[in-house]
């Protein structure tokens, strides 16, 4: 550890400090070359691996941009931790923690030995199993509603309407069988309601709703600050379902290196193949970076990097 590690104090630096960390986070990483872009989603393909990003947005609205924070890129995973905190707030703490679960799989992400391991539970929002479980679970009686639901509370957590990538929609769509085939796993087992398919179709779209590195800091602090956005001042959720949604980050968010995760950096985080992660600090900010190349597990190299530099110097470590 080349920089001093500041101990968790209960407060962020000053502004100034934050913002030369941010720049220095983003400086440290650039030429790292480690990881590969993902392939299995053909459209993902074409992602230019140096393209990197970091942004920190604070609880009281001060922001931090660096590199390519405002490049787009689809949201992929990390829209899992957000439908998931709508849908708790929706349905409550208890019939969400039945239905989908909390416990680490400690296997693949789009891993259907796991479903079959636990006798067809989905075990955690943040696996594709249990996402399918919690979009299936959004209101509505049919998927255009779902869809509203869901775009409009994405859109709320980042301030400003999202809008989906067509593109990575259709090439997703045409090659997520297996998806569809742990929709199919699910319902077999009563543990999804309504057609998988139409549910797999939503799920595919949330995938594909178009953010940034800023976005997601945004969407970071409002989990941060209790569940209202900092920025529009809008409370999105409420305080109760930040601090379910964070426990379930903190257990499961980067998969089988969950662990890893939380013992180098120390704050519940969660990671998307298309190369970005969202980190929240609760109080203090939410951290977000972008870039393509990622390790074994998906989740990206150089956003792992710069989250532990800035864990460390802005004193964010929560234990
Ligand atoms: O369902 C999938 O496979 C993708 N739409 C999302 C996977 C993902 O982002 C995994 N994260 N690292």
């Amino acid at each position: 550890h080349d920089v001093a590690q500041r101990a968790s104090t209960g407060a962020l630096p000053g502004r100034d400090d934050v913002e030369s960390l941010v720049l220095a986070a983003h400086d440290r990483e650039r030429d790292l070359r480690d990881g590969e872009v993902a392939d299995y989603i053909p459209e993902l393909a074409t992602a230019d691996p140096s393209l990197f990003g970091v942004a920190v947005v604070e609880v009281d609205g001060g922001t931090h941009d660096a590199g390519d924070s405002r490049h787009r890129f689809t949201i992929q995973s990390i829209s899992k931790a957000f439908v998931y905190a709508l849908v708790c707030a929706a349905l409550g703490h208890e019939e969400v923690l039945e239905r989908v679960g909390v416990n680490n799989t400690g296997l693949p992400f789009n891993s259907v030995i796991a479903v079959e391991l636990n006798e067809g539970h989905p075990m955690n929002p943040m696996v594709n199993a249990g996402a399918l479980a919690t979009t299936a679970l959004a209101p509505g009686g049919d998927p255009e509603t779902k869809w509203a639901f869901i775009v409009d509370g994405l859109s709320a957590f980042a301030g400003r309407p999202l809008e989906v990538d067509g593109l990575v929609y259709a090439s997703e769509s045409a090659t997520n069988q297996r998806n569809k085939a742990i929709a199919r796993l699910l319902e077999s087992y009563g543990r999804i309601e309504g057609n998988p398919l139409n549910v797999v179709d939503v799920y595919t779209r949330q995938c594909a709703l178009l953010v940034d590195a800023h976005d997601l800091a945004v969407m970071g602090a409002t989990l941060a600050d209790g569940g209202v956005n900092p920025v529009t001042g809008e409370r999105v959720v409420p305080a109760d379902v930040c601090r379910d949604t964070l426990a379930v980050l903190a257990a499961t968010g980067l998969y089988e290196r969950s662990g890893e995760w939380l013992f180098e950096i120390g704050l519940p985080g969660k990671s998307g193949v298309s190369g970005g992660i969202v980190t929240v600090s609760p109080g203090k900010a939410g951290i977000g970076t972008f870039s393509p190349p990622l390790d074994p597990a998906g989740n990206s190299v150089r956003g792992q990097r710069a989250t532990a530099f800035l864990s460390r110097s802005l004193g964010l470590n929560v234990f």
